[in-house]
């Protein structure tokens, strides 16, 4: 069923409830998500991306009771991945002809996955294209954010920037406006989304940001391709992505291990605790790798000035998941944070410095040697870890 967005802009996508892990297993969504598709109806009919694979057949038979699909003017495809083109095959069959207007990065990534010469229009940052009734698409090219094919359009008159990927949320609702849901659901997901998709292109979303704030364009709506849209006080999600573009922390820190029997989770407690007796002020939590969710672990390390990481020696190395972890870590590229390594061993005690050399390779300041712990902690060993916390609160 299609929803009214303002005036002839309507809302025809897919709110997938049930979707539990979104890029194959790479990112948890707990709360579902939504493939936010848009059909704009001024004198030329326009269609602003599709939904997801699975959704194909059920979104142009739903499009088809809309409108008559020969009747769709121009397809904008703002970006290539499967979430938002993937209904493209189903419609082209239909409507072979109909020109896709997108970039030139996107019409190799539409080609490499389907394999299909359909009519593609190539589009740069400043091309329009007329609407009718006075109204314009204008293109901005989003370039690696966060492929190198996405971009925006923003429609002239009614003020709405289709943002596609920036500024969404994996957020299941059928309310469709940021104002009509829990705001701080809203925002867990929103600051997710970030820290573990947008973070690694940091220095370019802040160009980016900067470009599109200097046009001083009036933004009534941002109508992103996941999640709601965000229609009262827009900007503020887009002040929010200027703060967690500029290396952004708050006043936590994070103890995040795994542990085999138990060791290396009293040290992490120890740690914390002496956090906390050293810093009141800071907000201390801690994490069990193996029995936490990873993507929501890398949101806490976002969200933190510092981080101790922890693992017992095994096979000469680290557990798996500590190891995974820090491999994921890396590829988020967060800067300017702290971090230091603990963990227990029986005789070789390997694991605290291959952390840290972990950490260090994926752009943490490494404080210390870290603690290496024969066997379980004693007391003094207990006291240590205290320590070792106020160190790292310092
Ligand atoms: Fe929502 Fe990059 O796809």
């Amino acid at each position: 069923m299609k929803k009214q967005v303002k005036n002839n802009v309507y809302w025809v996508g897919k709110v997938d409830w049930e979707l539990k892990k979104f890029h194959g297993d790479e990112y948890s969504t707990h709360k579902g998500s939504t493939y936010n598709s848009y059909l704009i109806q001024e004198e030329k009919t326009v269609l602003v991306d599709t939904v997801w694979l699975p959704f194909a057949k059920e979104f142009v038979e739903n499009l088809s009771k809309e409108i008559d699909l020969k009747k769709i003017d121009y397809i904008i495809a703002n970006h290539g991945e499967v979430d938002h083109s993937g209904a493209l095959p189903e419609l082209m069959k239909l409507i072979p002809d109909t020109p896709i207007y997108c970039t030139e990065n996107a019409v190799k990534s539409l080609k490499g996955q389907y394999h299909q010469d359909w009519n593609f229009k190539v589009v740069k940052t400043g091309d329009k294209l007329d609407l009718g009734n006075g109204k314009e698409l204008i293109f901005v090219e989003m370039r690696m954010l966060h492929w190198p094919d996405s971009m925006a359009a923003y429609m002239t008159g009614d003020n709405i920037l289709f943002s596609n990927d920036a500024f969404g949320q994996h957020y299941a609702t059928e309310m469709l406006y940021n104002d009509l849901v829990d705001q701080g659901e809203l925002m867990t997901e929103s600051i997710k989304y970030f820290a573990n998709i947008l973070n690694p292109f940091n220095p370019i979303l802040q160009k980016k940001l900067q470009e599109v704030l200097s046009l001083n364009l009036q933004i009534d709506m941002i109508a992103t391709s996941h999640g709601v849209i965000w229609r009262e006080n827009p900007l503020q999600i887009v002040e929010k992505y200027v703060q967690w573009s500029a290396d952004y922390q708050e006043n936590q820190i994070t103890v995040i291990y795994d542990t085999m029997w138990n060791g290396t989770r009293e040290l992490a407690e120890r740690i914390a605790l002496g956090i906390q007796l050293q810093d009141p002020a800071v907000t201390v939590k801690i994490f069990n790798l193996s029995k936490s969710d990873f993507n929501d672990v890398a949101t806490e390390v976002f969200r933190s000035k510092a981080i101790a990481v922890g693992s017992p020696t095994v096979g000469n190395g680290l557990l798996h998941s500590v190891a995974g972890f820090l491999h994921y870590l890396k590829s988020l590229k967060f800067k300017k944070k702290k971090a230091a390594a603990f963990g227990c061993y029986g005789w070789s005690g390997e694991s605290v410095k291959m952390i840290n050399d972990m950490l260090a390779d994926a752009g943490f300041e490494v404080i210390g040697e870290g603690m290496r712990q024969l066997w379980n902690p004693d007391e003094a060993a207990k006291k240590a870890a205290v320590e070792l916390g106020r160190t790292i609160a310092k």
